[in-house]
């Protein structure tokens, strides 16, 4: 990865954090986002410490927030002259219904819209820097969820975890529309589920749910040292050289459910995200 620069978002905790380090210590250059400076500046130390000589800088914004993704990209872009990775990573689950400024549900806006967003502000960048590869951390949470147009937020019964399978169906379908975009780019674009991972994912939540996630982490939950096999995976390693538009998991590709393979559903998604964040589709 010497030579080779790395966006990854949600770098200051979990999966992120870990990857992070692991790509820094591959020799890439790191270019992180986080949202809160004191853990930013924790993670700094770390890596500092875990990849002695590693090139990196923090960023920071919420990335529920469009105002703030807009802030962010030229930001990152005067940063860096050329972008190899992109990794989206940074997501959460809220048990509660939320809106954000932009007046979306904040599961929708962070999970999916954020990925969306931010990946079509660096696009060119990416696209100059080929090739180059695009890693969208969903989940298999995924499984069990249909996207519904009439209610692509969840306001009619909000349930957390539904929102949450929603979020990550949403990062595969955008995946394999963004592959069948930058065909012939040189620019690659896949998907992957990290496993249940023991990180912080979940513990901003008091109810049930929160408290379920952290039975679950305790007790099944593997390290993020393997949860960041996968993205570590498809950010650096030459087995998956030009292999676009794939959902993968332990590092091998993965069929994901029927739904996640719809591609008039991932093109619907597109247009639709493109509306709700001021683009052209
Ligand atoms: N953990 C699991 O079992 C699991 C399983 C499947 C998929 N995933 C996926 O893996 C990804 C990473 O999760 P993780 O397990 O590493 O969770 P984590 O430890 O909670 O880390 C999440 C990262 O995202 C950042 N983040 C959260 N909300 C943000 C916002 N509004 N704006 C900017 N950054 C924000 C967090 O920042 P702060 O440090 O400020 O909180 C943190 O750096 C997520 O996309 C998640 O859906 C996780």
């Amino acid at each position: 990865m010497k030579g080779k620069t790395c966006v990854i978002t949600g770098a200051t905790d979990g999966i992120g954090l870990e990857a992070a380090a692991r790509l820094g210590a591959l020799g890439a250059r790191l270019v992180l986002v986080g949202r809160n400076r004191t853990k930013g500046d924790a993670a700094l130390a770390t890596l500092r410490t875990r990849v002695p000589g590693v090139v990196v800088d923090m960023h920071y914004a919420d990335l529920s927030r469009q105002d703030e993704i807009r802030r962010l990209a030229p930001e990152l872009l005067a940063t860096a002259p050329r972008i190899d990775v992109l990794i989206n990573n940074a997501g959460g689950f809220f048990e509660k219904r939320e809106i954000t400024v932009d007046g979306i549900e904040r599961t929708f806006a962070l999970n999916h819209l954020g990925y969306f967003l931010l990946t079509e502000l660096l696009r060119e960048r990416i696209v100059a820097s080929a090739p180059a590869r695009i890693v969208n951390v969903s989940s298999g949470a995924h499984r069990r969820a249909t996207l519904d147009f009439a209610d692509l937020q969840t306001a009619r019964s909000y349930s957390g975890w539904k929102s949450y399978q929603r979020s990550k169906l949403c990062n595969i379908l955008f995946t394999r529309e963004l592959a069948r975009r930058l065909a012939g780019t040189g620019v690659t674009a896949n998907s992957l589920h990290p496993g249940l991972v023991a990180s912080s994912f979940g513990d901003n939540n008091r109810g049930p749910m929160g408290l379920a996630f952290r039975v679950a982490k305790r007790f099944i939950g593997l390290s993020v040292e393997a949860g960041a096999e996968t993205p570590v995976y498809l950010a650096s390693s030459s087995e998956v050289e030009g292999i676009t538009g794939l959902y993968f998991g332990k590092c091998k590709a993965d069929l994901p459910s029927v739904a996640a393979q719809d591609d008039e559903v991932a093109s619907r998604l597109w247009r639709e995200s493109a509306a709700l964040t001021g683009l052209q589709s």
